[in-house]
């Protein structure tokens, strides 16, 4: 079958059209994948930026296709159902905190990048009938992130307000779809005008651009501060978000494409009585919760562009200028 492989551990993408397919094993289904998207991840992984990274492998933590067979033990109702794929693996037992054999799809198990996937029977949810392939596809590893970060660990209330940092990603852009379908008032930031401005489209109330000097107070004095701050940034300048939130509010960091490490105004956190909370992925329970959430309020995930297959190195690429605005996605089949 076609993938796109990673083909060594310095960061090496190949596209292969040699790869074996997989059979179903026992409890586990094998979804012929129409469309998968890509992540952030995926770029740090081809970077060499990405712990314990092994070659060969499939990459693609994202996808959405069609069940073709099961193995011993699965429903054979399964097959010929369209499906999302929940990419996190053996999460564990706790709500609050993934357990230690916890993996997301695609490093090291063999990823969505490929005409074929065989996963546990447990990972798949039939796709939400609003969506079609390209949106079931863009939707799991981005919109679970962000439901849990909002709202699992984040607590978002629908008469609170929130800042969401650098909207062209695809956490923030479905965290933007989510937190405005529940009622809370969306301030957002990113370097771009054009950005910003679907953003409002969006329903955000307000944008404004993080590189000029004094983004922070010129959005605080416009718009007073937020109850919560959604950051996937992190970096030399996360301190400058602390200011932004109200005494007693929540900051809920879930990345750090600006930078692996932050320093901030100590005094800000101790004395405004802040909460600096941490999110990754998302539990079956938070996965479940936003794929309901996504269904009751109709929410699509934005898509920047669809790619084929082929042209997955290529788009892994570009994210290094991140000019898209939400999704990646790649057209498989
Ligand atoms: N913990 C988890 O489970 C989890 C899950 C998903 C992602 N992540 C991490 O979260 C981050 C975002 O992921 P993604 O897939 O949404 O990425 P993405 O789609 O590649 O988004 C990248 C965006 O980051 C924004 N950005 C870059 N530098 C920034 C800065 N200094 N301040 C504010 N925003 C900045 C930019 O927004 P503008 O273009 O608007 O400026 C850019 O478009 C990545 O670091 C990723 O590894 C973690």
């Amino acid at each position: 079958m076609n993938a796109l492989v990673l083909a060594s551990t310095d960061g090496t993408l190949e596209f292969s059209t040699g790869m074996q397919d997989p059979v179903a094993g026992p409890g586990e289904a094998l979804v012929h994948l129409q469309a998968a998207a890509v992540n952030r991840r995926d770029f740090w992984i081809t970077r060499g930026g990405y712990p314990n990274i092994q070659a060969p492998c499939i990459l693609g933590s994202d996808g959405a296709g069609i069940v073709e067979a099961v193995g011993k033990g699965v429903d054979p109702s399964w097959i010929g159902k369209q499906v999302v794929i929940y990419p996190s693996l053996d999460w564990g037992e706790s709500q609050n905190a993934q357990g230690s054999d916890f993996r997301i799809l695609g490093m090291p198990d063999h990823g969505t990048f490929a005409e074929k996937i065989s996963v546990p029977a447990q990972q798949l949810t039939e796709k939400p009938p609003h969506l079609n392939m390209h949106e079931a596809a863009a939707l799991p590893l981005a919109a679970l992130t962000a439901y849990r970060a909002l709202f699992s660990q984040g607590r978002l209330q629908s008469h609170e307000s929130v800042l969401i940092t650098g909207i062209g990603g695809g956490v923030a852009t479905i965290g933007l779809k989510l937190a405005h379908a529940c009622g809370a008032r969306v301030l957002v930031s990113s370097s771009s005008e054009d950005k910003l401005a679907r953003a409002l489209a969006l329903g955000a109330t307000a944008g404004v651009n993080y590189t000029r000097e004094n983004w922070s107070d010129e959005l605080a004095s416009s718009h007073g501060r937020v109850d919560l701050i959604l950051d996937g940034a992190g970096g030399e300048n996360f301190g400058e978000l602390l200011p932004l939130v109200k005494p007693g509010g929540r900051v809920v960091s879930y990345g750090g494409t600006a930078g692996p490490s932050v320093t901030f105004p100590i005094r800000y956190h101790f004395w405004n009585q802040l909460q600096l909370i941490g999110s990754t992925m998302g539990s079956p329970t938070d996965f479940a919760e936003m794929i309901t959430f996504v269904k009751k309020h109709d929410l699509k995930p934005e898509i920047d562009s669809v790619t084929p297959l082929e042209g997955g190195g290529d788009l892994i690429a570009s994210m290094a200028g991140s000019p898209q605005f939400g999704k990646l996605v790649l057209q498989i089949s």
